[in-house]
């Protein structure tokens, strides 16, 4: 698969994201089944592995990111992220996103990130982590701070690279000036663009974009007609029933561009992302192997300028239909 740079890491330009593989988010999810698919992922050459300590109840994504790995381990890129699963006794602020679980709350003060980096090697089972985020910025803790304490990681050999998820522009200046900053993570696709400050800090500094949800939590896909039990899209406003079936109509260009270029709306999505920057990856999550193979194999795909235009002239008449929170 082609690769992409992160800094000064290198990674496939389709990686995996592994939050799909815990309850609690996609429904209910099987044990044996997500292992099959993380190692669907592998074989496919997803080996940039996504996962956190906040997904799945007690690091349950980490144990079994690392479970799977162990035999391969020098072929991943592991990356994990902490902040949101705080620990016993501690506070956490309130982060204001809207989308499906009401509010997160972070706790990054720097006296606790060590903590959380020994919990995250013990659930994966490693000795280092090579690419370790900030999940969100803590409202009350400068980021320098948060960082000054992640660079300590670095230092010491626990942790190889730096990333940030879910910053401002600003917040990744102010960083990158503590300690170099690899990727940051912020939500990208056709139906949720990036900030265009960030982009430009990001493209300025040499940092790449890791772009989280980039089939639209499923969306883009085409084939999500209906929710399940236990799917947190429920809560989503995008995906309640009417705006659901308004934004599967509106979307409907988009669908057909995919079938006139023999490609899956799925692997336009992705491919269109890639044609965004350089720098971007994109880490899909799925439990299907076959959706996986055909998601890896959108990071071979060249789109001509006419169609990349064509997907623009489509999304700018594309209006989302509840709101601009997930
Ligand atoms: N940093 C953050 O704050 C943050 C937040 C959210 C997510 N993330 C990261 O981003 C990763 C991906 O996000 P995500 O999984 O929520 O969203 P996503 O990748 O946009 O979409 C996942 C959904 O798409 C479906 N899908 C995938 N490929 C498909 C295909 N080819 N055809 C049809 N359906 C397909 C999956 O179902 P199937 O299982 O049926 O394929 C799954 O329901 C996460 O794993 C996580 O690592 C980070």
């Amino acid at each position: 698969m082609r690769t992409r740079e992160l800094g000064a890491l290198k990674v496939p330009a389709i990686g995996y994201g592994a939050m799909v593989l815990s309850p609690g988010m996609y429904g209910e999810v099987d044990e044996a089944q997500a292992e099959r698919a993380l190692r669907a992922a592998l074989d496919a050459g997803a080996v940039h592995v996504d996962t956190s300590d906040a997904y799945g109840p007690g690091g349950h994504n980490e144990r079994l990111v690392g479970r799977v790995i162990k035999e391969r381990r020098d072929e991943v890129v592991l990356a994990t992220k902490f902040g949101l699963a705080i620990p016993e006794g501690e506070a956490g602020r309130s982060f204001p996103v809207g989308y499906a679980y009401g509010e997160l709350r972070v706790n990054a003060e720097p006296r606790l990130v060590r903590g959380y980096a020994e919990r995250s090697l013990r659930n994966l089972g490693a000795d280092v982590i090579d690419l370790y985020y900030a999940h969100y910025p803590d409202p009350d803790v400068p980021i320098e701070e948060t960082v000054g304490a992640m660079a300590e990681l670095v230092r010491d050999g626990l942790v190889r690279h730096v990333g940030l998820s879910n910053v401002t522009a600003a917040q990744l200046r102010a960083a990158h000036a503590v300690h170099p900053v690899a990727a940051v993570q912020n939500e990208w696709s056709m139906w949720r663009p990036v900030d265009a400050d960030l982009l430009a800090a990001a493209r300025e500094l040499g940092v790449g974009i890791v772009a989280w949800s980039p089939l639209g939590s499923g969306f883009l896909t085409g084939a999500v007609q209906e929710l399940g039990k236990g799917d947190f899209r429920h809560n989503a406003p995008r995906f309640q029933a009417g705006n659901l079936a308004a934004n599967n109509d509106r979307y409907a260009p988009i669908r057909a561009l995919a079938a006139r270029l023999g490609i899956t709306p799925a692997q336009l999505a992705l491919a269109w992302l890639l044609h965004q920057d350089e720098h971007v990856v994109a880490i899909p999550g799925s439990r299907t192997p076959a959706h996986i193979e055909e998601n890896t194999a959108a990071a071979d795909l060249t789109l001509h300028p006419d169609t990349l235009a064509r997907v623009d002239e489509a999304l700018s008449a594309f209006e989302v239909s509840g709101g601009t929170l997930l």
